[in-house]
């Protein structure tokens, strides 16, 4: 008799349990699934790193976060059967990177569907008039974007330009003569950066020239091979070198040595992110500046968003983080 009591009891005590932690040891994990729209890019590399050892860090002896990182590799029918998978697996949020930003509807229709909170990061989904909010991180109170103002980092890098003494017009004829390296088109950070980068100098005044303008994808190796051709086609008519971040401005970094040139005394390189490597060249002038991107800041914001989504609480549809002017 005795026995059978001690297993009621036992078995209720579990219940118990099970009941208020979501297991028997009462621990609640929470599954968070993470889609990234490409591991093979520096910036979203240290964005990851820091989303994985925030999460981690906030972890007590009660709650646990289980993370499910997956690699989009850069494309979209991918993307979408690994947001299927995480809704079968039942996440209890999704962090999303988008590959594409016209498949934003689709996936935040079957997420927001699925009951799961979605915080979009890095890649923000433009209204159909391009610059205005989403509507459909507007319409739903689940759905949010964390990010920075792409165009406040192509404004940054035309001011570094515009605050050089000669303003960028190293050969003197009136003009600042340019080329511009371009990320994923598609992605409205490359269109902000390519586009306010040279409205800053417009804005002040300041005469420009395009002699190229050039899809590098993100990619350092495309950074360099553009920036190589540029050199090889206009030679010393090329004064500013921009570049939609700092992958490809690495890349161009090199084109610019092996071309013989010198940043800082006949030609200007900007590129954007701030990673530690571009820090470094800014100091050492082998990069005229870039704009922090802020990853920790970007990270840290999605995930206390994801928590107090998963606490209940009430989101905003958006979070922004400002860029920082980096100069030597
Ligand atoms: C970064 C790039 C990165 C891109 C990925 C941008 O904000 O500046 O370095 O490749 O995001 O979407």
């Amino acid at each position: 008799m005795k026995k059978v009591f001690a297993l009621i009891l036992a078995l209720a005590m579990v219940f118990a349990l099970a009941a208020c932690g979501g297991n028997a040891s009462g621990v609640k994990t929470y599954k968070i699934g993470v889609a990234i729209y490409q591991f093979d890019d520096n910036f979203m590399t240290l964005y990851r790193n820091e989303l994985e050892s925030y999460f981690k860090s906030l972890e007590t002896d009660t709650v646990k976060y289980e993370l499910t990182i997956v690699d989009g590799k850069n494309d979209m029918a991918e993307q979408n059967n690994q947001i299927d998978n995480f809704i079968t697996q039942g996440m209890d949020a999704i962090i999303l990177n988008l590959v594409q930003t016209s498949s934003a509807d689709a996936a935040i229709d079957k997420i927001v569907a699925a009951g799961i909170p979605c915080i979009l990061i890095n890649r923000e989904p433009l209204g159909e008039e391009g610059d205005e909010s989403y509507k459909g991180i507007l319409d739903n109170a689940t759905v949010c974007y964390v990010g920075a103002d792409a165009r406040q980092s192509g404004t940054f890098q035309g001011e570094i330009i515009r605050d050089l003494p000669n303003h960028g017009d190293i050969n003197g004829d009136g003009k600042v003569s340019y080329i511009m390296i371009e990320g994923d088109p598609e992605n409205v950070d490359a269109q902000y950066r390519t586009e306010f980068s040279i409205k800053a100098l417009k804005d002040a005044g300041i005469e420009v020239e395009c002699l190229d303008d050039q899809i590098g994808n993100w990619a350092q190796a495309k950074g360099q091979e553009l920036c190589a051709n540029a050199l090889a086609k206009f030679g010393d008519e090329v004064e500013v070198v921009f570049c939609n971040n700092d992958a490809m401005a690495l890349g161009a970094a090199t084109a610019i040595t092996s071309a013989g040139r010198t940043v800082g005394e006949n030609i200007y390189l900007v590129g954007v992110d701030a990673l530690e490597e571009c820090q470094q060249m800014v100091k050492d002038g082998t990069m005229t500046g870039t704009v922090l991107n802020d990853h920790i800041g970007q990270s840290h914001k999605a995930v206390d968003v994801t928590i107090m989504a998963l606490n209940g609480e009430a989101i905003e549809n958006y979070y922004w983080v400002d860029y920082v002017k980096v100069t030597k």
